[in-house]
């Protein structure tokens, strides 16, 4: 058997799929392949769809032992199917064998239902790496007013609302992304009058919302690690390597007293030191105090073996 077909088979053999997790990230390449080609992969299963991330071009080879491997463990379901996409190289996922499901589809995690697309996307519309994020969401959110900013697909927002949160705003510079989360609120038969959807830049409605005095129990930020800014959306350019103080300071400064700040970055070179500190200083820019309950970081589905591995971070805190 070669290396490769080796560690997917002990990947999997650390997985399960059951009728209440129909999502689940399979294989996470830099934490569990020497392989050359392997480290650059993950593969995300979706019920029995499969989505092949590659960090880096792969050998071709590698490509077709994967697919290989995912056959042969499908081999008795004949609706299984990959898509692949290459970061950096493609822009659009592409189909690899099988027939994936051309319309969005329901997939679960426990509880929360999320609408997952394959075909002709960049992301399937699921960060699987936030999954314990969602299940804590779940367990706390109850009563809380919400503000959900770098909202996507509105997962952590559905999670607020499946955990009992009075109202959540969900805030997105993207439309299509809103229109998504819409209908993932809608999957989780959640009542719309207990959501709002805002387009914009978190740098013209936080300041506005600031002004207005509105505030907020719990505000979650999930920024990307870097924004160029559009002129058509009238969006700032920002990256989460030189503007952290300034994002958590206008998130503190529509929190409530006693509220959560729950905020976790994607950026491999922001240490967790840095990051936290950015963090206190916006506390101590606004004369408020903020208290760790707990830190966010990548679950065990996505072993990391090396610092820049351990690309997920964040933060729960309570502010006083
Ligand atoms: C990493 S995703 C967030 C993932 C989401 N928290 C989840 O768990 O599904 C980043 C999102 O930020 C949005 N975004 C980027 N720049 C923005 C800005 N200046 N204001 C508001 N949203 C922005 C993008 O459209 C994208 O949907």
């Amino acid at each position: 058997m070669s290396s490769l077909r080796q560690d997917l088979q002990t990947a999997w053999g650390k997985r399960k799929l059951s009728a209440s997790v129909t999502a689940l990230r399979m294989f996470h390449g830099p934490g569990e392949s020497t392989h050359s080609s392997g480290k650059e992969l993950a593969i995300d299963r979706f019920q029995n769809h499969f989505w092949i991330t590659a960090w880096k071009p792969i050998e071709k080879s590698a490509l077709d032992e994967v697919i290989q491997f995912l056959k042969d463990q499908s081999a008795s379901s004949n609706d299984s199917s990959a898509v692949f996409i290459e970061r950096g190289e493609t822009q659009l996922s592409v189909p690899l064998f099988g027939s994936p499901p051309s319309e969005r589809f329901e997939v679960r995690e426990g509880n929360l239902i999320a609408r997952i697309q394959l075909v002709e996307t960049r992301q399937p519309g699921l960060f699987l790496d936030h999954a314990p994020l969602r299940t804590w969401l779940q367990q706390n959110a109850k009563g809380w007013k919400v503000l959900n900013t770098f909202a996507y697909t509105g997962s952590l927002s559905v999670a607020c609302g499946l955990g009992g949160a009075d109202s959540v705003l969900s805030l997105d510079l993207s439309k299509p992304s809103l229109e998504w989360a819409k209908e993932n609120w809608l999957a989780n038969s959640l009542p719309g009058e207990r959501a709002d959807f805002i387009y914009g830049d978190y740098f013209d409605w936080l300041p506005k919302f600031a002004k207005q005095g509105r505030k907020f129990d719990a505000v979650i930020l999930d920024p990307p690690s870097f924004s160029r800014g559009s002129k058509k959306s009238g969006s700032k350019e920002f990256s989460t390597a030189k503007d952290l103080e300034k994002l958590h300071v206008l998130a503190l400064s529509v929190l409530n007293s006693g509220g959560y700040l729950i905020t976790s970055i994607n950026s491999a070179n922001v240490s967790w030191k840095k990051f936290e500190a950015e963090i206190q200083n916006a506390a101590k820019e606004l004369k408020v105090r903020l208290q760790v309950l707990r830190k966010i970081e990548l679950p065990e589905t996505f072993p990391a073996q090396t610092f820049e591995d351990a690309y997920l971070k964040g933060f729960i805190f309570r502010m006083s």
